[in-house]
């Protein structure tokens, strides 16, 4: 039986040097996993967003790793993350930042668009059906996601494949797809509103999993690895190349950097953890956090 091989990659966040504020760690660290990914062959790679490190803000750095990927010895697949569009929608501002002028923009999903393509896209390959979306449109009100949610409707219809993988940039959910939405404006919930993906869009995003027979949903935004299974769908919460992130949110959560391996045999799908060889030590420059397009 034949084996073959995908590779699920995700906040990457690879900058320039040119910008305001650079982390040359983060791009060697992507030099390391690329080399990685290379190595292990796969057919196609998964990219989960946070391409850049200020897509949204500076147009040149998602052309740039664009380029980068386009260069890849094999086919790449990648939704947009909230560094490259702007963050997931929100009209009440959190206890630190002014969250709702963070918010995801028409021009922010069109603008990555018009570099990579489609903001969410299906395809089969070997019997597997691969979805990804540009989930940071759930919730936002814009036209784009009114498109997003017919191209949806279009999936929950379709002739079943015999396995299903999704791919997000958030997290469906954190804890249990169930959980209540959490509250920005709390300072110990902060986070977990952050991360994932709120109610009434989850619940639909939820239901469009069960309805096209997902086995497997990918998600990045996190940094942190954590698997988790309900209804027999397991989710992977990836890890981040570039930096750690929320290590301490699960007593089993691994927020080493590296990527997701998984090895198709049959109906199998077998995932492992690859670690990156090396870890940048490298130090930047600039501010961290999310400064706002006009600064
Ligand atoms: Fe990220």
């Amino acid at each position: 039986m034949e084996e073959w091989t995908f590779v699920h990659v995700t906040d990457i966040h690879v900058g320039s040097p040119d910008s305001f504020r650079f982390a040359p760690a983060w791009n060697e660290n992507w030099k390391t996993a690329r080399s990685q990914i290379i190595a292990a062959d796969p057919d196609f790679l998964l990219v989960g967003g946070d391409v850049a490190r200020d897509g949204l803000l500076h147009r040149s750095e998602l052309e740039q790793i664009k380029a980068d990927l386009d260069s890849l010895p094999f086919p790449y697949h990648v939704i947009p993350g909230n560094m490259d569009i702007g963050n997931k929608y929100t009209d009440i501002a959190g206890p630190r930042r002014d969250d709702p002028s963070l918010n995801v923009t028409e021009k922010g999903l069109a603008q990555f668009e018009s570099i990579f393509g489609p903001l969410w896209w299906s395809f089969d390959h070997k019997n597997i059906r691969f979805s990804g979306l540009s989930d940071i449109a759930i919730n936002s009100g814009l036209p784009q996601e009114a498109r997003l949610w017919r191209w949806v409707e279009d999936q929950n219809v379709r002739p079943h494949a015999a396995r299903h993988v999704w791919l997000s940039h958030h997290a469906p959910f954190i804890d249990s797809p169930d959980e209540p939405n959490f509250n920005i404006a709390e300072p110990g919930q902060y986070h977990d509103w952050y991360f994932g993906i709120d109610e009434p869009g989850r619940g639909r995003l939820l239901e469009s999993f069960k309805l096209t027979r997902a086995n497997i949903v990918l998600s990045g935004h996190i940094h942190c690895r954590h698997k988790q299974k309900f209804d027999a769908i397991e989710y992977y919460k990836g890890p981040s190349t570039a930096f750690s992130q929320w290590g301490d949110r699960w007593p089993e959560g691994d927020d080493t950097l590296g990527f997701q391996r998984f090895d198709v045999s049959g109906s199998q799908i077998r995932q492992s953890f690859v670690p990156l060889t090396q870890f940048s030590s490298s130090t930047g420059y600039g501010p961290g956090g999310h400064p706002r397009p006009s600064t």
